[in-house]
């Protein structure tokens, strides 16, 4: 019997301050496919907010609307709690919010002060002028690696010569480098080693204690999942069918309403 599955009344009336994402209702059809249906999440300052589901959940879709990369056919969508205006991931990024992308695309002949400036020359502050300069980059590099704690990380070995760990932190200190409000990750552990989920699951509490809201989709449910976030929002057919507070929780319980195995948990969302 499931003990724990607090209703998402109980779990948002922990934290009352304005959500800095507010995702209510949610549907986003792609053709005959119906994505979601009805998928709501909210993000607050300082919080680390796993999504969770079975392969075609919905997960993916709804952080990608989450960050300006598809539009939505209904629902609400604000932040700080105005209506959202986001037409594109670029107005996602202007409004801070950053997506840590699962492939990482990182150039592996690069180094890590080149992958963290990559394609951001023209859209950098104006002090930037039209072209990298090296030593600036250098400096704002070293300056974000030591905010992640991460200030021993190589800034002059190609990236393709670092362990997948390493590669996943420069990845996540690109995401960062323009002050984000919200970080979303998209399946941060897979392909990590133990030690490797270990050190992400401390930066990202690095960053929600710096202020941020983080968003996770993972299917780590017994390690990253239940260990590393604070809220667990269980999404099955494109809706939430549960809400969890992530220390109240077992992986088993996650997994229970994940796939239906227990449909009075499912149904308390
Ligand atoms: N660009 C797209 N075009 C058509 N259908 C899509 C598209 N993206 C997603 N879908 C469909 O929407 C549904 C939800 O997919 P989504 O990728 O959001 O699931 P997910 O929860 O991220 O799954 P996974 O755990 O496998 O990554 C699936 O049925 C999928 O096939
Ligand atoms: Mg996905």
């Amino acid at each position: 019997m499931v003990k724990a599955a607090a209703t998402r009344g109980d779990v948002h009336a922990a934290n009352q301050s304005t959500p800095l994402i507010s995702m209510r209702n949610i549907r986003k059809s792609f053709g005959s496919v119906h994505a979601l249906q009805g998928a709501s999440v909210d993000v607050h300052a300082g919080e680390v907010v796993a999504l969770v589901g079975d392969n075609g959940a919905g997960k993916s879709t709804l952080v990608k609307i989450m960050a300006g990369v598809f539009g939505f056919d209904s629902g609400e969508y604000s932040i700080e709690g105005q209506p959202a205006k986001i037409a594109s991931p670029a107005d996602a990024t202007a409004l801070g919010i950053q997506t840590v992308y699962q492939d990482l695309a990182l150039c592996n002949n690069l180094d890590a002060v080149q992958n963290l400036f990559l394609g951001r020359e023209l859209t950098g502050p104006a002090w930037f002028g039209r072209r990298i300069r090296r030593a600036e980059c250098e400096v704002r590099a070293r300056e974000v690696l030591t905010r992640m704690r991460l200030g021993q990380l190589s800034l002059t070995r190609p990236v393709g010569a670092m362990s997948g760990g390493q590669r996943q932190n420069i990845a996540i200190a690109r995401s960062i480098l323009w002050t984000p409000k919200v970080v979303i990750f998209d399946e941060p552990t897979a392909a990590l080693s133990h030690s490797a989920s270990e050190q992400v699951s401390a930066l990202v509490r690095t960053l929600a204690n710096d202020g941020l809201g983080i968003v996770v989709v993972s299917h780590d449910i017994h390690n990253f999942v239940v260990n590393a976030t604070d809220r667990i929002e269980v999404m099955r057919l494109g809706a939430n069918v549960a809400s969890f507070k992530s220390s109240e929780v077992t992986g088993e319980q996650v997994v229970n309403a994940m796939v239906g195995g227990n449909e009075a948990v499912n149904l308390a969302g």
